[in-house]
């Protein structure tokens, strides 16, 4: 069908619907500009097979949107009201949940707390505004550590009114896995170590979907280059060799562009990076990617590849790589309430060895008590607090008033790192370590690294209960999660 015949329909079926009618008169005039569309997808969910590790090795099992993995790459421009209907051929209850957007609670597809989940062969529809342009992604909100691992993720690029100028516009996807000599995908989801270390780390690192080796560039072009982790709990270290890569959005928030820190970007689980990469080794070079994230664990990720042909242009583009804000609200920080949020638990618990070294149970009293809480799945806390699994419903950790300020102190008393999840929102990394962050980037996922002490802050102006957890999915099934009320 030709796209304008697609829109037309689309519109026609909008305004037929009374009820959605309804609904759009009610947004602010500015959030729907003249030229914004209703866009429509399907996303069928369902067992498949992909060829994850090469076209000579066996084909893995996964479970996939629209039989792809990644799932398809949704691509709008900002302003778009998205449409998108979910049908659910997995053999599990799921939802879809839309990473980093800003949408109206009933959108934000986490069961039983925001909507009753998808159940095997029924379907549900998403629809939201894309208020903000950037890098965002899609998955399941239910047993997400199974059925995220198994395959479900996809891109979602809202685009701006007024993009930057680039040659082409790409999307990795890193991923994962963790698979059998067979290539199947070891069926150990959840279990207690990895729920009780760092995760569920796989063996193979796929670049939407495959292993790759190489990456063809050409001399002279200026690449958009937009990271989506995610894995399951692999945090990603990307050096570019001979390249300064630009880091012009995090998160799909615009940043003031500039180079990474030791020239390392550093990615934790649901992070993405928008790069601004100018190929500008001369033609026939090979320059690798490697991923340095785990001291232990160094690899090289790909190659960049630069072909043979004459360069694109003599030297880099000359044009702006900073990208325009979002309508973000400004927190007043003057005004702001505080709330001190402590995350604890997992294995080497610092709270249990101090209590073991001042004598208040011993050695075994400490391995009792976590026998203990690995036997009810609780291994993680936030405020003292385990949220076990699949109970998305429970007594909010914290009430926001609808429209106010907040800075959330936060501590990572554990020996472990966590990417902090806040739906709903989109916060400032202020300070870390007591010392204030030089751009006060926008996120809406935040790494901490063991024993780090971040300050964030953001406008409650989303109604609604949200999710808070930790993104590395087997922490927040073993009890790292809790509900932000804003009312
Ligand atoms: Cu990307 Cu609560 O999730
Ligand atoms: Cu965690």
């Amino acid at each position: 069908m030709p796209e304008a015949l697609a829109r037309r329909i689309s519109r026609r079926s909008l305004l037929a619907s009374g009820a959605l009618a309804g609904i759009a008169a009610l947004l602010p005039r500015d959030a729907r500009s003249a030229t914004s569309e209703v866009r429509e997808h399907t996303l069928v969910a369902a067992p498949g097979s992909a060829s994850l590790v090469g076209v000579s090795e066996p084909q893995t099992q996964v479970w996939a949107y629209a039989s792809a993995v990644p799932g398809p790459e949704i691509r709008v421009r900002q302003g778009d009201r998205l449409r998108v209907r979910v049908e659910n051929r997995l053999p599990q209850e799921t939802t879809v949940h839309w990473h980093g957007v800003r949408v109206p609670n009933a959108m934000d597809g986490v069961p039983h707390l925001t909507q009753p989940p998808i159940a095997p062969g029924s379907s549900f529809v998403y629809e939201f505004d894309c208020r903000d342009a950037g890098t965002f992604w899609y998955h399941p909100h239910t047993r997400s550590f199974e059925q995220v691992e198994r395959g479900l993720a996809g891109a979602l690029i809202v685009e701006e009114a007024k993009p930057i100028t680039v040659d082409r516009d790409l999307v990795w996807v890193l991923d994962d896995w963790r698979l059998k000599p067979d290539a199947q995908i070891s069926d150990d989801f959840g279990n207690m170590m990895d729920v009780s270390h760092a995760g569920r780390l796989g063996n193979t690192v796929t670049i939407n979907g495959r292993v790759l080796e190489r990456f063809a560039v050409r001399s002279g072009e200026r690449i958009r280059l937009r990271l989506i982790n995610a894995a399951n709990a692999r945090i990603f270290g990307l050096e570019f060799e001979g390249h300064k890569p630009l880091i012009v959005a995090l998160d799909g928030q615009p940043i003031d562009p500039h180079t990474a820190e030791q020239g390392r970007i550093v990615l934790g689980p649901a992070q993405r990076a928008d790069l601004v990469l100018d190929c500008v080794a001369p033609p026939g070079k090979t320059f690798s990617v490697f991923d340095r994230f785990y001291r232990q664990q160094q690899y090289r990720l790909i190659d960049l590849a630069y072909d043979d042909g004459a360069a694109l242009r003599p030297s880099a583009l000359d044009m702006p790589t900073r990208i325009l804000a979002n309508p973000l609200a400004e927190p007043d920080l003057q005004n702001a309430v505080r709330h001190a949020v402590e995350f604890g638990g997992g294995m080497m618990d610092p709270k249990m060895m101090r209590q073991t070294n001042q004598g208040e149970g011993g050695r075994s009293g400490m391995m009792n008590g976590m026998m203990d809480r690995m036997r009810h799945g609780m291994i993680w806390s936030i405020n003292g607090v385990s949220v076990p699994g699949e109970e998305h419903v429970h007594a909010p950790l914290l009430t926001l008033d609808r429209g106010k300020s907040y800075i959330f102190d936060m501590l990572n008393d554990t020996a472990w790192w966590h990417p902090m999840h806040l739906h709903g929102h989109t916060f400032r990394v202020l300070s870390r370590k007591g010392q204030p962050t030089a751009r006060r980037e926008w996120l809406d996922t935040v790494l901490m690294a063991p024993g780090e002490r971040v300050e964030i802050a953001f406008v409650a102006d989303n109604l609604g209960d949200w999710m808070f957890h930790c993104h590395i999915l087997e922490h927040q099934q073993g009890g790292m999660m809790g509900t932000v009320r804003v009312s």
